[in-house]
């Protein structure tokens, strides 16, 4: 028998009457912020400066340890690059709708909690609170020695000095608070992901390739709990074909859509 499709309109009262919601996003949701996704549409349709970023970059020799180890600087000024293009970075009306998303919930009393792939910070700027950074930050860096953490100003990587209070000092080797291939998520990101999704009975997939574990893996598992999913995407990912409603369209687009459904708002 073939599937039912839901309308935005079932979605937008299925979020009215949530009790507990969780947001998983992933670059797409920044790509109207003008900052280059990793992956999906090369499109015609996109300028060159916006091509997704592992069409133009390896990531074997950008995004690991290993590469890292093998020329820190090249790695450093990279992640330096992307940070500043962060920075001067703003929110667009995807994260908007999201902080909207969470007040609403919260409003009615309901739980919500936002898990980002992103290391941009733009869901922090658009309002929202409590985000679980999956993948770490870029805005923030962290001496590989000692751990210890600072937010580098808006001047380029040559010219950042290590973090305050670090016994390395001039020797501190300094490289982003982020998660590479091949390493581990933080453990206290994973706990209140795992939290989340476990009681979640509303679970949205936004601006995500869904091809990136674990985080790809906490759609699967609210899925397997009963929770109703929903997939915001422009375009087909493997989530698509799981998921109880796929919504093709751009984050910026929809979500605000599906709030104002849900709250008038
Ligand atoms: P990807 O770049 O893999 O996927 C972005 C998704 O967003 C694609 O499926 C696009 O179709 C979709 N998309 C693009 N613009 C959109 C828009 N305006 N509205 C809605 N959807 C849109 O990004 P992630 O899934 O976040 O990890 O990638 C996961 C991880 O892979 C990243 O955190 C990063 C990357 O390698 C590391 O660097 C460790």
């Amino acid at each position: 028998m073939a599937k039912l499709r839901p309308s935005i309109e079932h979605v937008g009262e299925r979020l009215r009457g949530a009790k507990s919601v969780v947001v998983l996003t992933g670059a797409g949701v920044s790509a109207e912020s003008g900052l280059r996704t990793f992956r999906g549409a090369t499109g015609a349709d996109l300028p060159p400066d916006m091509r997704a970023l592992w069409k133009e970059f390896d990531p074997q020799t950008l995004a690991t340890p290993e590469a890292f180890e093998a020329d820190p600087e090249k790695v450093s000024r990279w992640y330096d690059w992307r940070r500043r293009g962060c920075l001067a970075a703003e929110p667009n009306p995807g994260h908007t709708a999201l902080a909207a998303m969470q007040r609403g919930v919260e409003e009615r009393g309901g739980s919500f909690t936002l898990l980002t792939q992103n290391v941009d910070r733009l869901h922090h700027k658009a309002g929202s609170t409590g985000v679980v950074e999956l993948h770490g930050s870029i805005i923030v860096w962290r001496c590989a020695g000692c751990g210890r953490r600072f937010e580098p100003g808006a001047e380029p990587f040559e010219r950042h000095p290590a973090p305050s209070g670090c016994r390395h000092g001039a020797a501190a080797i300094l490289r982003p608070d982020v998660v590479w291939f091949g390493e581990a998520l933080p453990e206290p990101a994973i706990r209140a992901a795992d939290a989340a999704v476990e009681e979640c009975d509303l679970f949205f997939s936004v601006g995500t390739s869904a091809v990136v574990f674990p985080a790809a893996g906490y759609l699967l598992l609210a899925a397997r709990n009963g929770a109703f999913t929903v997939e915001v995407n422009r375009e087909d990912t493997p989530a698509s074909g799981v998921v109880d409603c796929s919504i093709r369209g751009s984050s910026g687009e929809v979500l605000p859509w599906i709030v104002e459904l849900a709250f008038g708002a």
